[in-house]
């Protein structure tokens, strides 16, 4: 990429489904694979331009895996797909836009990834740039942006002026909902500034007070993983994280694993939802190595989700998987979870609607 960096180039649906043998889940079915190449994502609606963008990108030889998955999620990040990827969305306290993204090589297990990163709108070029200029995993905050910078990005203003009104609505609404708890004033009808109220961690009610008073916001992402012609594989997220987030918090998006994960020998993983709970339990690392214990892609993403679901029953999460072959399956927990993919010769993307697992409490 030449030094002025920024966004990439502008940019058969037969659905077969096979019973699943793997452990365990009589009711895992995944789709076959549509064969390569393959471009699959998490969301459908305004994120399958990023689909079409990557899997077109791919069908042209000298398009890698990684400038696949690049390419698709810059795509959202310029046109900002449903709001939740890229500038002008998800205002922080102060009524800033900051952007969490990684991408992953499948082959050699290398990711690059940006945290809390201010005022550059490719953040998932940035993460590209760690990961090709430098032997870092992760860099964060301003630095990110010096960096970016010194790299040939251009810093811009990410508050536009729906995102400018949107945080000055909720600020004059008492910055309702938020995500703070255990201070003073009271969260739950006060903007701060807060103080921490002393808690006792013997008492029986110090555990439950640790769950957090729910989801104020949608918690949309695209994560992606696109698999070249030849099999080598790549993944990644791009995000602009949790609405009214406090100022400095980094979700699931930019952390190996959690936001995305792929092992080319294996398969690859993207996820979307409540990052502060999914990053606990690294989901996509989860799914790749059940896979990598002979599940099918639907069965080791659900094994993946009722792990999270177990601890945290409302949780929304959605995460999407595929095997190196491009046989693929989702699950997700809280709302409906949708995926995208295209791949092989199919002339449009197809969008899978997974339900909620936990409609089935029973199973988990
Ligand atoms: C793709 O092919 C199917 C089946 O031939 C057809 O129904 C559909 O309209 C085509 N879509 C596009 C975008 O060309
Ligand atoms: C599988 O799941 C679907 C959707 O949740 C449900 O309708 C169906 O009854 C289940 N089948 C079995 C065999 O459990
Ligand atoms: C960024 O843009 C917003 C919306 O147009 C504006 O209100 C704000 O003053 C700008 N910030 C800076 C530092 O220019
Ligand atoms: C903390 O909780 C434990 C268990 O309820 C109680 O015995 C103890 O007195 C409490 N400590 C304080 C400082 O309130």
């Amino acid at each position: 990429m030449g030094l002025l960096r920024g966004f990439g180039l502008g940019s058969l649906a037969t659905l077969t489904f096979t019973a699943s043998t793997a452990l365990a889940h009589a009711n895992s079915t995944s789709h076959n694979s549509p064969g390569l190449p393959l471009a699959i994502n998490t969301w459908g609606g305004p994120f399958i331009v990023a689909t079409d963008a990557a899997y077109v990108a791919l069908l042209e030889a000298q398009t890698s895996a990684l400038d696949a998955v690049e390419l698709g999620c810059s795509t959202c990040e310029a046109n900002q797909c449903d709001g939740s990827v890229g500038y002008g969305g998800s205002p922080d306290e102060n009524c800033e836009t900051t952007l969490d993204a990684m991408i992953m090589d499948g082959t050699t297990m290398k990711s690059g990834s940006v945290a809390a990163l201010r005022r550059i709108k490719n953040a998932i070029g940035v993460a590209r740039a760690v990961l090709e200029h430098t032997t870092h995993t992760m860099l964060a905050g301003d630095f990110a942006t010096d960096f970016a910078i010194s790299n040939g990005f251009v810093a811009q203003n990410l508050t536009t002026l729906n995102s400018a009104a949107s945080c000055a609505e909720w600020k004059a609404g008492g910055c309702q909902p938020n995500y703070r708890i255990n201070v003073t004033p009271d969260p739950a009808s006060s903007c701060g500034p807060y103080s921490p109220l002393p808690l006792n961690s013997s008492s029986r009610d110090y555990t439950s007070q640790l769950h957090s008073r729910g989801s104020p916001e949608g918690h949309d992402t695209i994560s992606m993983v696109a698999l070249h012609r030849s099999g080598v594989m790549a993944a990644g997220t791009s995000t602009n994280g949790a609405g009214r987030k406090i100022p400095g918090r980094v979700g699931d998006g930019p952390i190996t694993g959690s936001g995305s994960y792929v092992d080319g020998d294996v398969g690859g993983c993207g996820a979307t939802g409540d990052g502060d709970i999914m990053m606990r339990f690294l989901p996509c690392y989860q799914a790749i190595e059940n896979l990598r214990l002979g599940m099918h892609p639907k069965a080791a993403a659900e094994n993946a989700v009722k792990r999270m679901v177990r601890k945290y029953p409302a949780v929304q999460s959605g995460i999407v998987v595929v095997d190196k072959e491009g046989n693929h399956g989702g699950a997700g927990s809280g709302w409906t979870f949708t995926y995208a993919y295209r791949g092989g010769s199919m002339n449009e993307t197809v969008v899978v609607t997974v339900p909620p697992l936990n409609d089935r409490v029973s199973d988990l």
